[in-house]
């Protein structure tokens, strides 16, 4: 087992100071927040009904993946439990090498579950700066980590996944969306105000949940992104809505020299 693993709790790992007024993400809050979410966060499976896995399949089947038999760098970015593993595994196989980017220790130890061996290395660090060697890279991935993400960092966000990336590496960044209107946002805002009650009557410990509904409200900003990553040499944007309209996938390609 990596050794990161038998950790008990977050190392010292250096993380960028807060590059917005906003103290809800500033990341030594959100590092906190996920330490104190990691036991309860096998819950958030069954609390999006599936949602989370089926998104995360479609952002594999999204990737134009390299010939089969070739080893295949993946860095997740704010991997938690490295919970893209099994989707990139069914279709990578043992081409499949994947580095888990996450500051929370406690996040990043739920990725023993996988019992993934030497294919999968845990790295606790800032996604805005991992120290990870630069132009290794095939594919650069993030799942649900945006959300809790000043806007402003995703400049920062953006050079360190495109410094990752070797020439035309793929990078690929899905979030979960409230939709600014409708039938569906009024039936998600429902959801969220039944929800959050009874999970805290439940079960007290994944009260901790009803934090990811405030980011939720706060919303990311696709449009900032967009412009971050083309500036910082992105190409061939692709942004979709995936069904039911409540997720984006956003796809990319490194065009330009960095
Ligand atoms: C909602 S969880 C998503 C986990 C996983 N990617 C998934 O698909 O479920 C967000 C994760 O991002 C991590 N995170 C947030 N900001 C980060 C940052 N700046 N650097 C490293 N990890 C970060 C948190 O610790 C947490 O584990």
């Amino acid at each position: 087992m990596n050794k990161f693993l038998e950790m008990p709790c977050a190392p010292t790992i250096g993380i960028a100071p807060l590059t917005t007024g906003d103290p809800a993400y500033a990341p030594a809050r959100v590092q906190a927040l996920f330490d104190a979410m990691a036991p309860t966060y096998g819950f958030a499976p069954w609390l999006s009904g599936g949602m989370l896995g089926r998104w995360r399949q479609q952002l594999v089947d999204a990737l134009h993946l390299p010939a089969e038999n070739q080893p295949v760098q993946v860095v997740d970015l704010m991997a938690g439990g490295a919970d893209l593993w099994p989707a990139l595994r069914r279709c990578l196989g043992c081409s499949l090498h994947l580095t888990a980017v996450d500051f929370s220790a406690a996040m990043l130890a739920r990725a023993s579950r996988h019992a993934a061996g030497s294919r999968l290395a845990l790295h606790p660090a800032d996604a805005l700066a991992t120290g990870l060697p630069a132009g290794q890279a095939h594919l650069v991935t993030s799942t649900f980590g945006l959300k809790t993400l000043a806007p402003a960092a995703y400049p920062a966000l953006a050079h360190e996944a495109a410094r990752l990336l070797q020439p035309g590496g793929q990078l690929a960044l899905l979030e979960v969306v409230l939709p600014t209107r409708g039938w569906l946002r009024r039936l998600l805002h429902a959801y969220l105000a039944l929800l959050i009650p009874l999970v805290q009557r439940l079960c007290p410990a994944a009260a901790v949940h009803a934090a990811l509904a405030g980011y939720l409200r706060r919303g990311s900003d696709p449009g900032q992104l967009r412009h971050a990553l083309r500036q910082a040499g992105f190409g061939k944007l692709r942004q979709q809505r995936l069904w039911p309209g409540c997720a984006v996938l956003l796809t990319a390609e490194l065009t330009s020299a960095r």
